[in-house]
């Protein structure tokens, strides 16, 4: 990335509801078990909201402890951007719902769609807004209300998905300060139909038929996306990687979107990563879709695995498909 102006993740904060949905409250849903889903996936529980409650509440709490953390006030922030596959309604975009709820009142933003690579696509857009010099503080979201698009009678997809939010405050670096570095990233639309919501748009409308035929809910392949991740997590770190002069070895941390650990652990083991540098946290959260990375980064600051000028890579694949990869020394 030709940054005009270096940028830097100044402040992080993640939140999942209170509620738990364990491998056992599924095992009463569909015809599953503890053993198949802890064995094929790595997920124990994860979290669902409460009826009622949307994405963007699950982004306001996220975003205020973010803000707060880069020393800030909403009225600092002048841009928003909030990658969801789950906004609270098609319009209003979620983006202007936070807001107005965190009184953000001199930003604009709007809702990105890239699924699973919500974080990396927001991430990237939000440090373009600093680089550019368009603007200083910049506020960077994920967030999924996944339970509301999940089929909790399809086995092969309702054991994988949680909801969460993440958020991070970005700010401008100085010249020698830890910064963004850069970013890689891909879509390739022949995936489409391995991963989608068949209806609800404006080529399926909602209708007495679709919801009959149940066309609202996740739909995937499971395997055409497992090999289709393995592959580009890989792919994608590499060439960022190697575009900046880099080994895997050279990273003290890679935060990889968390949808199995098989998938992970497969491309880590690609890329020669130890296990030590590799953080996995889908046995809580399951995958949160646009928040999984934020949530992992929130486990490794907790866990004490990230401190001011380690080198990172984020790394998602998602429904489209899209596939994305940010390199950065954390901020903080
Ligand atoms: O963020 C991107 C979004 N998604 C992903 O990255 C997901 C990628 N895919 C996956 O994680 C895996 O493909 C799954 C976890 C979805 C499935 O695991 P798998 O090892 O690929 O299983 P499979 O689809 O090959 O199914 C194996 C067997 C089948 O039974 P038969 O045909 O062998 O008798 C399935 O019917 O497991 C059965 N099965 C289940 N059994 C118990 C599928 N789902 C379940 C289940 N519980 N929940």
């Amino acid at each position: 990335m030709k940054s005009l102006r270096p940028v830097r993740i100044a402040g992080l904060s993640t939140y999942v509801p209170p509620r738990v949905l364990t491998n056992g409250d599924l095992e009463k849903l569909v015809d599953t078990s503890d053993e198949w889903i802890l064995q094929r996936t790595g997920i124990r529980e994860r979290h669902v909201v409460d009826p009622g409650i949307a994405t963007s509440d699950l982004a306001l709490e996220a975003a205020v402890g973010a803000v707060a953390q880069a020393g800030l006030t909403p009225a600092d922030i002048e841009f928003i951007v909030v990658g969801t596959t789950t906004p609270d309604t098609i319009f209003p975009s979620t983006a202007c719902v936070l807001q107005e709820k965190l009184g953000a009142s001199r930003a604009w933003g709007f809702d990105l769609g890239a699924a699973c690579s919500g974080f990396t696509y927001a991430l990237t857009v939000g440090a373009q807004m600093i680089a550019t010099g368009a603007h200083d503080h910049v506020l960077v979201v994920g967030a999924d209300t996944m339970s509301s698009i999940i089929d909790y009678t399809d086995r092969t997809t309702c054991i994988l998905f949680g909801d969460g939010a993440g958020a991070a405050v970005l700010s401008p670096a100085g010249e020698d300060d830890p910064a963004i570095m850069d970013f890689a990233h891909e879509i390739d639309g022949s995936g489409g139909p391995s991963l989608c919501m068949p209806a609800g748009g404006s080529r399926l409308p909602a209708s007495h038929e679709t919801i009959d035929t149940r066309m609202h809910y996740v739909k995937q392949d499971g395997q055409a996306v497992f090999k289709f991740a393995v592959r580009k997590t890989e792919e994608i770190s590499r060439r960022v990687l190697d575009r900046n002069g880099l080994k895997p070895a050279d990273l003290d941390l890679f935060v990889s979107h968390q949808a199995n650990r098989r998938i992970i652990s497969a491309a880590a083991e690609r890329l020669g990563l130890p296990e030590s540098k590799v953080i996995i946290n889908l046995e809580r959260f399951g995958n949160t879709t646009g928040a999984t990375i934020p949530l992992a980064l929130g486990t490794a600051v907790a866990d004490g695995k990230l401190k001011r000028g380690d080198l990172v890579l984020l790394a998602s694949v998602g429904a489209g498909f899209t596939v994305g990869a940010v390199l950065l020394r954390w901020g903080f």
